[in-house]
């Protein structure tokens, strides 16, 4: 742990993903070197606090958790809170912020992330991909791209949780074998863009339908996403997103065609290999007999289940790979705020 003088992070959406990283980088040991000193969220300050201490899917927080005059105190450290609904609403310079996760979901253009900066925000780190790879100044998937970042970025988004397991496993398909098509589908936990029973609650019909009552598919950008991320992949990769009526972890059924024959043993060898090597970290490799819960609050971008490895016809391999889509994004979002801001200095 470097002992340099801390960087100054605010959190704009303080939900799943915003509190997963709080509570991310006090459980890595972080929370002095990457200090939060804000949080933005329109909710009001009890349920913050509540939310704060007790979680269903992660337990309880690992900390001290108080409430002290509007500020949020976590193991003694001073959190400014605010429940505005605009970034201009917000006093971002007052707290000296070096860079806000912007964890709301709310801004997706370029023009309205700029919005940050233009009310004092240094740099911003999106929790979602944006609407083109134009709107931010890098797309990171930490472990494959991250040296893209120089230091003189301001907007920059850490793609989405499904983009981060997948490109990963591509990458190492990629580079050791070769690839010519994809084809995946998420299997996603639920999230809080569904509504527990029918509602009137999204532009995307299927997202109004009840969230525990159904296997949903709903319209995704991660084909697009993916290629953003893997250029050499343009205009070859599509994908199918669908909820499942679980709380938290995913899957994705990976097809992919390669440019050469395979086995089954040298694909899990070479997902293994990258698993205790390269992607040590972001790639975890088992062959136990899983189900999704087993990954609740696992840090990894994805596990490669290799008991479900298949190849037809030499060349066509279809994978399986766990990921939970809360824990391990919001842990890469830890990862890539670390390394943008020490490229800073
Ligand atoms: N959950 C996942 O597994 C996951 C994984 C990777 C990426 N993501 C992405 O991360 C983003 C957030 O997802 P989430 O699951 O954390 O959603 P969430 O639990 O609904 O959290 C979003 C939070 O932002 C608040 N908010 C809404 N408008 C706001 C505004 N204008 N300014 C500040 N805060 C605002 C919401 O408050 P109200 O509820 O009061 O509106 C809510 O507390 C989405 O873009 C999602 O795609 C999610």
């Amino acid at each position: 742990m470097t002992h340099s003088a801390p960087f100054r992070i605010a959190i704009n959406g303080y939900g799943r993903i915003g509190r997963c990283f709080l509570r991310a980088l006090v459980e890595a040991d972080m929370a002095d070197h990457l200090q939060v000193v804000a949080i933005n969220e329109p909710a009001d300050f009890r349920g913050i606090v509540y939310l704060t201490r007790f979680d269903s899917t992660h337990g309880r927080f690992p900390g001290k958790v108080e409430a002290g005059d509007g500020r949020l105190l976590i193991d003694g450290r001073e959190i400014a809170v605010t429940h505005a609904s605009t970034p201009e609403e917000v006093d971002w310079r007052a707290e000296g912020v070096d860079l806000v996760v912007e964890c709301s979901g709310q801004y997706g253009s370029r023009p309205e992330l700029m919005r940050f900066i233009d009310a004092g925000c240094s740099r911003v780190l999106v929790s979602h991909p944006a609407n083109s790879a134009e709107d931010v100044d890098a797309t990171i998937v930490y472990g494959c791209n991250e040296d893209v970042l120089g230091g003189g970025e301001r907007i920059v988004s850490n793609a989405s949780c499904t983009t981060n397991a997948v490109v990963p496993v591509l990458d190492v398909l990629l580079r050791e074998v070769g690839i010519e098509q994809v084809l995946l589908t998420t299997l996603h936990a639920a999230m809080n863009d569904q509504p527990l029973i029918d509602g009137y609650h999204h532009a995307d019909l299927r997202r109004t339908r009840s969230a525990m009552q159904s296997i949903i598919p709903v319209s995704t950008g991660l084909a697009r996403g993916v290629e953003r991320l893997l250029p050499a992949l343009g205009g070859r990769v599509q994908a199918k997103a669908i909820r499942v009526p679980t709380h938290n972890v995913s899957a994705i059924d990976l097809v992919v065609e390669l440019s050469r024959e395979v086995t089954v043993a040298e694909v899990n060898a070479l997902l293994r290999a990258a698993a205790e090597g390269p992607q040590a970290g972001r790639i975890e490799y088992s062959e136990e007999p899983h189900a999704s819960i087993d990954f609740n609050h696992d840090g990894h971008s994805a596990i490669v289940d290799g008991s479900q490895t298949r190849v037809m016809g030499g060349r066509m391999v279809n994978l399986l790979v766990w990921f939970d889509n809360e824990w391990g994004f919001a842990n890469r979002m830890v990862d890539v705020a670390r390394h943008w801001l020490q490229r800073t200095r």
